[in-house]
This record gives structure tokens, sequence and C-alpha cells, in this order.
């Protein structure tokens, strides 16, 4: 296949990255490379045009950049950052497609493709003329608005190695924005390549739950992904299943084997579905029967139900629970994009340990911090970044927002009750480490009377949910900065009343 490869092509092919292609769109060979192991914004299937005949390297520089252009177009390329590789001089194509277009091209001639196959390094002298074309921030991996995936994935190793060499069900429990989707997204990327899906075998399946209220919900859903004829399966006058197993049964067969479910945000599902657990049984018995397999998301309702001895889900599949990065995925995930993007980091040590201590490990907040150090540095157009730097991060309000709402979605009002009320004694007698003793007395001043066991659930979850850390018999906070946001957003005192009359009021309801 190498000698039908342009040179760029053949050092990154020597180098092990996979590349698929040639696909010949509108007489121009197009390849896509995963780019993914640099861990920048690059896919595992960057695109790349080759423009390499006599027919195109004749062309006008503006006629082959609207040839070029129109192949973007067809494949829909336009958001991506496209690669094109000319076995020539590409000079007045550079300036034509900056000109006329937006997409994200780096073009590189014959001379730099040479070069490129030549060099010692092929790697380091590839990032460097891809810096050399882009911006510095549209290259970096930080995402904080969606899920990852691919090269903007760090860390998880194990979890993901679990998940695929074992065929079992699995229950991934997380907090909210611990990186649930993140993760099925990413087990879901890995089967697509280890079991491309094609017309009429498809053996695994995303679906977001978070909308569905109903089994019917589900299993209408279901048959969507596979445009399984429902009607086999439908009660005709109630519009409600008639027998869901079989439709397990139909869609194995049919797809030739056993198909993975990645079920997100079934919490909600399983709230609808509390009362009827038939629903529950189906899918336990398309798992028994080897018809399906589920590795199914969520958080407090998935763990009720999977430790109730009378619940279908009762050891229905392996508990993972989704945990904050450790150190080392941290240190990962600011070092090899920042060393890509030949950022210098003074003090490296120190800022990957500051980091971990002030992020506690979650991926969300590093992603903020580094997305942060890096737009300062783009405004700056320097290329060091040391601690010094951090206030930036500090006075981002985006970042205090996404940390509070961060609490107030991942605690119940006990939990907030808690927490308000610890920072009040912080604030008092700044001590920074507490017993649940403590805790009882300060709640019991408050006019706040809760069960031990209530009490130590509550102080568990808040561990769960990254906001107090445990040691032994002693609680403190986490987060080193939440505190202090905390006390800038909210007055602790009223933070604390409302929270207690909203447990309050629930507590009643649960009594009722
Ligand atoms: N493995 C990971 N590597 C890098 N960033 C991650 C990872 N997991 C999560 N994130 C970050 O956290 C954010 C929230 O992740 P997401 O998967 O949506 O969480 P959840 O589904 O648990 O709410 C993402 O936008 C991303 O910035
Ligand atoms: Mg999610």
């Amino acid at each position: 296949m190498s000698t039908t490869l342009p040179y760029a092509l053949r050092a990154l092919e020597r180098l092990r990255h996979r590349i698929r292609g040639p696909q010949t769109v509108r007489r121009l060979d197009t390849f896509t490379v995963d780019l993914s192991a640099w861990k920048l914004s690059l896919s595992d299937r960057t695109p790349c045009i080759w423009v390499h005949s006599h027919e195109h390297l004749n062309l006008p520089a503006v006629d082959l950049a609207y040839a070029i252009r129109d192949v973007v177009r067809q494949q829909g390329w336009e958001h991506t950052t496209v690669l094109v590789l000319v076995d020539g001089t590409a000079d007045e194509l550079r300036q034509q497609l900056s000109r006329l277009f937006t997409t994200q091209f780096v073009i590189w001639d014959a001379k730099q493709q040479k070069e490129i196959f030549d060099a010692s390094s092929p790697t380091r002298l590839m990032l460097d003329l891809f810096l050399e074309q882009i911006p510095r921030a549209q290259l970096s991996p930080y995402e904080t608005s969606r899920w990852v995936t691919g090269s903007r994935f760090f860390g998880r190793s194990s979890d993901l190695k679990k998940i695929r060499s074992r065929p079992s069900n699995f229950m991934i429990f997380g907090i909210r924005r611990i990186g649930k989707t993140s993760l099925l997204r990413e087990v879901e990327r890995l089967l697509d390549e280890e079991d491309p899906p094609t017309e009429g075998s498809r053996r695994h399946v995303y679906i977001e739950c978070s909308t569905l209220q109903t089994p019917d919900d589900f299993y209408r859903e279901v048959a969507a992904k596979f445009q399984a004829p429902l009607k086999l399966f439908l009660e005709r006058k109630a519009q409600s299943f008639r027998n869901a197993t079989k439709m397990f049964d139909y869609l194995a067969s049919e797809q030739r084997g056993q198909i993975t479910f990645l079920l997100d945000e079934f919490d909600r599902l399983l709230e609808y579905t509390q009362h009827n657990l038939d629903f529950c049984t189906v899918l336990r018995q398309a798992s028994q029967n080897k018809r399906a397999r589920f590795i199914m998301a969520g958080f407090r309702e998935m763990r009720r139900a999977m430790y109730n001895r009378e619940h279908p889900f009762y050891n229905f599949g392996e508990p993972l629970y989704l945990e904050a990065l450790e150190r080392k995925d941290v240190a990962e995930m600011i070092t090899q994009p920042f060393d890509a993007l030949r950022v210098k980091l003074d003090g490296r040590e120190e800022i990957v340990s500051r980091i971990f201590r002030e992020t506690a490990g979650q991926p969300l907040f590093v992603q903020f911090y580094c997305q942060t150090l890096l737009e300062q540095l783009d405004r700056s157009e320097g290329n060091v970044i040391s601690i010094n730097d951090f206030q930036s991060v500090y006075d981002n309000t985006a970042f205090r927002d996404i940390v509070l709402t961060t609490f107030m979605d991942n605690s119940v009002p006990l939990e907030r009750a808690i927490v308000f009320a610890m920072v009040g004694v912080q604030d008092k007698h700044e001590r920074e480490v507490f017993t649940i003793e403590d805790l009882d007395a300060e709640l019991k001043r408050r006019g706040l009377v809760v069960t031990f066991n209530r009490l130590d659930e509550a102080c568990r979850n808040l561990d769960t949910a990254n906001i107090l850390r445990r040691q032994g018999k002693a609680y403190s906070f986490r987060l080193p900065l939440f505190v202090r946001m905390l006390q800038e957003n909210y007055s602790v005192e009223f933070g604390f009343k409302k929270a207690r009359q909203e447990y309050m009021a629930q507590d009643g309801e649960t009594r009722r």
C-alpha cells in the first residue's frame, strides 16, 4: 500500500498511525489518519486530501481551492482540521484556502513532506508545522462543554480494560460531571473500531435514557436505533409491548450476535419503573439468555436497586465506581498537550501538584485550569506557564459557576445543610477537620436534629461526591477553593436556613 501514499502519510504509517483510504472523492484522493495519540484536538479520523495528479497540480490555485472545498463539503469536514498534502508547491493554494474558506486547513507542500519523511523525529516536525498554521487554542484537546472521547479522553484505562475484557454487565456509578458519558462514549468508540457497525449488523448501541419515562419509551427508542419493525412487538390497542423479551431475541438474531447496550442516565427510568419491576426483569432475562449485555450509568437509584435483594438488578452486574482521576492521569492531561504545543511549564511538578490538589482530580475542573491557562497564554502570546499565572483561573467566573452548580446538582438538602454548617464553623474557629460528633453538635446548635444513620449516609455521599474527604473518623473539604467560593457567593447563614427548610419539608413527605 505504501507506494500509493503521499510522503507525509508514509511517515505516519511507519509510526503506526492508522490510515484509512484512499477513497476517491470528486477525483481527489482522500484519507483519514488517526492522530489521536498526539492528545490534541486532532481526532482518530483526521481528514486528509492528497493533491498529486497532473490534472490538479496544473490547476490555477483558486480553482484547486474550490475543488478541495467541494470535497470538504461533500464529506462533511467543514468543522474539523483538514490536512492537504500537495506534491508540488503550495504557497498560492495556502493563500486561496485561507482567504476563501473558514475551514481550518493545514497544507504541506512536496518539500515539507519530504523533510517529514527524512526527519529524525517526524512527529516533532509535524507538530511544529501544525503549530505554524493553526492557533494553539484550536489544537488543544481541552473541552469543557461536552463529553470527550479519543484524543480528548484521559485516564480511566483500568476501567476501560475491565469493561472490554469481561463479558459481564456493568453498573457505572458516579456523580454528575465526573465523566460517565465520556466513559460510555469512549467504550462505544472502541467497540466501533473493534466491531464496526455495518448495514444490517450492529452489535452495540448508546442510548441516552434521561428523557425516557416508561419502558415503552425505551423499547421504542431501541427499535428506532435498529430500524426494527415495531409492530411485531407492539400490542395494537394499548400501544404497549406484548413481549419485550422477544424483541431482544429478534435483535440478536437479526444483528448476528449479542448486543451491547450502553445506557446513560439510567436513574430516571428506574425511578419511573420502581413500582413495576417487569421492565428490569426483562432486561435481566435478555442478559441471562445472552441476547444482550448492559453497561449502564447512574447514581443513587441504580445503587439502591443493585443492593436491594428483591430487585431484579440485585447483583446484575459488576459495580464500577467512577471517581476523580489519579494524579498520574491529571499529570498526563496537563503535560502531554502542553508539551506537544511547545508550552514550557516553569516548575512542572509544582504545577501538576497544585492543579491536582486544587481540583481534587475532577476531570472537568482540570480541563478548566488547562483551558484558562492556555487562553491566557494565547492572549499574551507567551510560551511559558508558571504558578503565578493561576490567578487567571481563580478570577474566572465560569469556573466558579461550574464548581458551585456542580455542588448544588450533586447534593440533596441535608448534605447542603451540613456543608453550610461546616463552612460556618470553619469561619469562626479556623478549624479544618471535623468529626461526625462535631457536626452533630453544630447541627443541633442550629436547630437541626438528624439520626445517626442519616448523618453518616450524608457524609459518605459528600465524600463520594468529591466535596468532603474522609480520613478515618475525620472529614475535611476536598477543594481548597470551594469554601472561599461558597462564602463569596452565598450568605452561609441563609444557605443553611434554606437547606434546612428543604430538608424538613422533604422529611415530612417521607413520613406521610
Ligand atoms: N476521561 C476524561 N478525560 C478528560 N476529561 C474528562 C474525562 N471525563 C470527563 N471529562 C471532563 O468532564 C466533563 C463532564 O464529563 P461527562 O462525561 O459529561 O460527565 P457525566 O456524564 O458524568 O456528567 C467533560 O466535559 C470533560 O471536560
Ligand atoms: Mg452524562
